[in-house]
């Protein structure tokens, strides 16, 4: 099965992947997670990518176009993939048909996971990651079970993300509501777009969207 979560930053797009990936091993394709590798391999599109990152906007679709055309076709996603972040922008959308056509795949849902605004900065200002395997945390919703040890690879590094100083999150949120929130029209006038709300506590969202994908 292959699905998109979408949904504002902070909405849940990331931990609910995770589990999906986790209890019916659909493999997480998370372009914000790739392109945070590139920035901390030093390579050339991580220097290119990181000052556009950290300042919320949206890196060019091009870049992030080409990135998920390879990553499809690769073995691990056969057994169906969940694009977290990734299509943000209409020709994304666009770009995101065409390749599924040419490798005959399907998209079975299109997952938005709504959160008010005032929730999303309080998931965003207590917001910590795994250092090592990328798992989100939250200071007071979500934090490892064994304190300070991370829940899926028991690394005890843990970071903060650039792009959660609030003038990010407030170019971010303008950002999604400009560039991202264009595209749900797209899947909704296909019948493929289901809604979930996001206020619920993480359990309940995974089991909402389970229920979805039946
Ligand atoms: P990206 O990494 O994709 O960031 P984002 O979309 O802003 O989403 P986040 O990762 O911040 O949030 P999330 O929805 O995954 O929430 P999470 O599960 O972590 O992108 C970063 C940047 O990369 C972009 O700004 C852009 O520059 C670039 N980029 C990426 N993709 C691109 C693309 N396609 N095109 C162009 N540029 C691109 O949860 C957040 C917090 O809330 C956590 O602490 C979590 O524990 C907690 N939490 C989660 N669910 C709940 C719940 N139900 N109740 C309470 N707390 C919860």
């Amino acid at each position: 099965m292959n699905i998109i979560l979408l949904g504002p930053p902070g909405s849940g797009k990331g931990t609910q992947a995770k589990r999906l990936e986790q209890r019916r091993g659909m493999r997480q394709l998370a372009t914000g997670d790739m392109l945070r590798a590139a920035t901390a391999s030093g390579s050339e599109l991580g220097l290119r990518v990181k000052a556009i990152m950290d300042s919320g906007q949206l890196v060019p679709d091009d870049v992030i176009i080409a990135m998920i055309a390879q990553r499809i076709g690769e073995p691990d996603c056969r057994n169906g993939f969940t694009l977290d972040g990734f299509p943000r922008t209409v020709p994304q959308a666009q770009a995101l048909d065409d390749m599924l056509a040419r490798r005959e795949l399907g998209l079975d849902h299109v997952i938005l996971i709504e959160v008010d605004e005032a929730a999303l900065i309080d998931r965003l200002s207590g917001r910590f990651s795994c250092a090592k395997c990328g798992a989100s945390y939250h200071e007071r919703h979500h934090r490892p079970r064994i304190e300070g040890v991370c829940d899926i690879c028991g690394s005890r590094e843990f970071v903060h993300r650039p792009d959660d100083r609030p003038e990010a999150v407030t170019a971010r949120f303008e950002v999604y509501r400009r560039q991202t929130a264009p595209i749900l029209p797209y899947y909704r006038e296909r019948g493929i777009l289901r809604v979930v709300d996001g206020m619920m506590a993480i359990d309940e969202v995974a089991r909402e969207i389970d229920r979805i994908l039946g």
